[in-house]
């Protein structure tokens, strides 16, 4: 949520800056904007509504000179989008510039005690208040900028990641975070900064990650100095960066979406990749083998996310509950945190997410470890904040997801949650061998099983023309397939803002039946598995009221295939790794919809990849 970008250096400031936030406009869409400092100490500040092209275009006959910059990529929270409300912000005698990501939470009470010290204000943003405040301490104190940044924000409550410049000083960037990402590149006589490492990757490798409630002084020529709130030097630990350029790009494809649709194979092969070994006789996750002890002591394992990650925890559930016989709760991250929880030692918290950004996610870890619960993260990007905070983990390493709508990292972290069942079930042999070999020798081939699906593009998008102006869908899946159906509808739902429900197939009699007719089509998810007699009666049903169908089978399905009006066939799977499969025809279907509607898909409209506020 809002990407930040920042460039000291003799590089082409401007350029740097607005390649960066392209590439982290994934976080938000909403208005972008650009600091810069120029040779001659003056402090320029272009802004544009929408998306960052737009800033690009009224930057156009601008003096775009500059020694340091800052830019920024908004989604709302504070203030409506709007030119004012963009940032940077700046104080109210010019001389400094603010980026942030996140949200001041006393803002309200700071801005009244500035206003009573004669601040105007002209947003309507928590932002602008912090610049005001940093500069009010500046003058006060007659100090140096990065002390009034620390006691700035020791007057802050609430969740930050900033950046400042400052007219007097052209070479420098004091940047802070607490709760938001932030990321320091070290290039040669130069650093950069960012909310992710996307925007420096073709630059540099070598990188800081800016831990809580720490701040830097970024200077060109000096060497990089991290402090505490308290003034004291902080040890720099240096990470190089496994990403490489080529996965930040649509490689030929018109969107990062459908790119990484087809990426599947590849990214469960990465997934996978010496984790299932012996041709499948065993599976090694690594943070599960070095915590055995602590799973099979667990009495209950509960699991948190939002969204996609939440469907599949909820996959976790079925897996977990089904291979280890330990009970499992899945919980939005959002309500557990609210939710008076009880947990103990003898329980796990599995946290579930792609960005390991997520607010909600790392509030409910930080209440589950306070409570003594062992944490485990499953997340995508390496060394963001979840990862780090929790007690062990697992990566899904599926690269970087960049289209908003997730599809490469449900596939991934519905893996992970497979491997691990089966980690743990075969010490505590609550699978027999023979059946982890089976499993494992299907895991094995699920990429070329993937390649296969995705072979289905072509009629799928056939089959979107059909459906593309139906006003609602209701998905229904019940096992294995009921998250998939959750999933499914997400899909729709947010790239091509159709309404559709995810529904338990047998729970439709309850209520959603009485919305079928022959407006509504309904996409049935069926694979040949213990419950398929007891869908083909939910099929009927939506049949016998007139509903249209499509429906997703196992290959050879002889008997929805005559109830249908339209069949995706997937290839036989043993039942608890059908979701994999049958998810991606749902993932292709929406994106077709979508694009037949002329939906910007890598960017839905209100949307934001990270999110980084409550
Ligand atoms: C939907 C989607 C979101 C995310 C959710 C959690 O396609 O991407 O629902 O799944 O915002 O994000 P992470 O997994 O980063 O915690």
């Amino acid at each position: 949520m809002c990407g930040i970008v920042g460039y000291v250096g003799d590089g082409n400031v401007y350029d740097i800056l607005i390649k960066g936030l392209h590439r982290l406009e994934y976080r938000g869409y909403d208005s972008a904007g650009i600091a810069l400092v120029t040779p001659e100490g003056k402090l320029n500040v272009y802004k544009a509504m929408g998306k960052v092209s737009n800033l690009e275009g009224f930057c156009k006959e601008k003096d775009l000179s500059g020694k340091a910059g800052i830019a920024h990529t908004r989604w709302a929270t504070h203030g409506e989008p709007s030119d004012c409300n963009a940032h940077p912000h700046y104080s109210e005698d010019g001389n400094l510039a603010i980026v942030h990501n996140g949200t001041i939470e006393n803002y309200k009470v700071l801005k009244d005690a500035l206003a009573q010290h004669g601040c105007t204000f002209h947003s309507e943003t928590d932002t602008e208040v912090l610049v005001q405040l940093i500069e009010y301490i500046k003058l006060k104190n007659n100090c140096e900028l990065v002390d009034a940044v620390r006691e700035a924000l020791k007057q802050v409550v609430g969740a930050y990641a900033i950046a400042v410049i400052e007219k007097n000083n052209p070479d420098r960037i004091i940047a802070a975070r607490k709760s938001s990402p932030l990321v320091i590149g070290i290039g040669d006589n130069e650093y950069f900064l960012a909310s992710d490492a996307t925007p420096f990757v073709e630059y540099t490798k070598e990188c800081v990650y800016l831990k809580e409630e720490e701040l830097a002084v970024i200077e060109k020529g000096e060497p990089l100095k991290i402090l505490t709130l308290e003034n004291q030097e902080s040890k720099i630990d240096v990470t190089t960066l496994q990403m490489s350029i080529s996965q930040l790009e649509k490689g030929g494809y018109p969107h990062f979406m459908l790119k990484e649709i087809f990426e599947q194979p590849n990214t469960l092969l990465d997934c996978i990749r010496g984790r299932v070994v012996a041709g499948g006789k065993h599976v090694v996750l690594n943070g599960v083998i070095d915590n055995i002890d602590k799973f099979l002591k667990a009495k209950r394992i509960v699991i948190v996310a939002c969204g996609t990650s939440w469907h599949a925890a909820l996959l976790g559930k079925y897996l977990i509950q089904g291979m280890c016989r330990i009970p499992v709760e899945v919980e939005y991250a959002s309500e557990f945190r609210y939710s008076d929880p009880v947990l103990d030692e003898q329980d796990i918290v599995i946290a579930i997410s792609q960005s390991g950004e997520t607010a909600d996610t790392l509030a409910a870890i930080q209440i589950a470890r306070k409570m003594g619960a062992f944490v485990y993260g499953i997340s995508n990007v390496v060394g963001s904040s979840i990862p780090r905070e929790t007690d062990s983990g697992t990566y899904i390493h599926v690269g970087p997801e960049i289209g908003v709508a997730s599809t490469k990292a449900f596939t991934g972290q519905v893996m992970v949650l497979t491997m691990l069942a089966i980690s743990i079930a075969q010490v505590k042999e609550t699978l027999s061998k023979e059946q982890i070999e089976e499993l494992g020798k299907h895991i094995l081939k699920i990429p070329k099983t993937v390649e296969k699906v995705l072979k289905l593009a072509d009629k799928i998008e056939r089959l979107s023309l059909i459906y593309t102006y139906a006003r609602n869908f209701l998905y229904l899946g019940r096992g294995y397939s009921y998250p998939v159906a959750l999933e499914g509808a997400l899909k729709l739902k947010e790239i091509s803002y159709i309404h559709a429900e995810g529904y338990p197939a047998a729970e439709m009699k309850h209520g959603p039946i009485a919305l079928i007719d022959a407006e509504m089509p309904s996409v049935i998810i069926a694979p040949n598995d213990h419950l398929y007699e007891k869908i083909v009666s939910n099929v009927q049903q939506v049949k016998a009221r007139g509903g249209s169908i499509i429906a997703i089978v196992t290959e050879g399905d002889t008997v929805i295939r005559n109830i249908a009006d339209h069949v995706l066939e997937v290839p036989d799977m043993p039942e608890c790794l059908t979701p994999i499969i049958t998810s991606i025809p749902l993932q292709l279907l929406s994106y077709y919809i979508a694009i037949n509607k002329g939906k910007d898909v890598d960017m839905p409209r209100n949307l934001a990849k990270s999110v980084t506020v409550e």
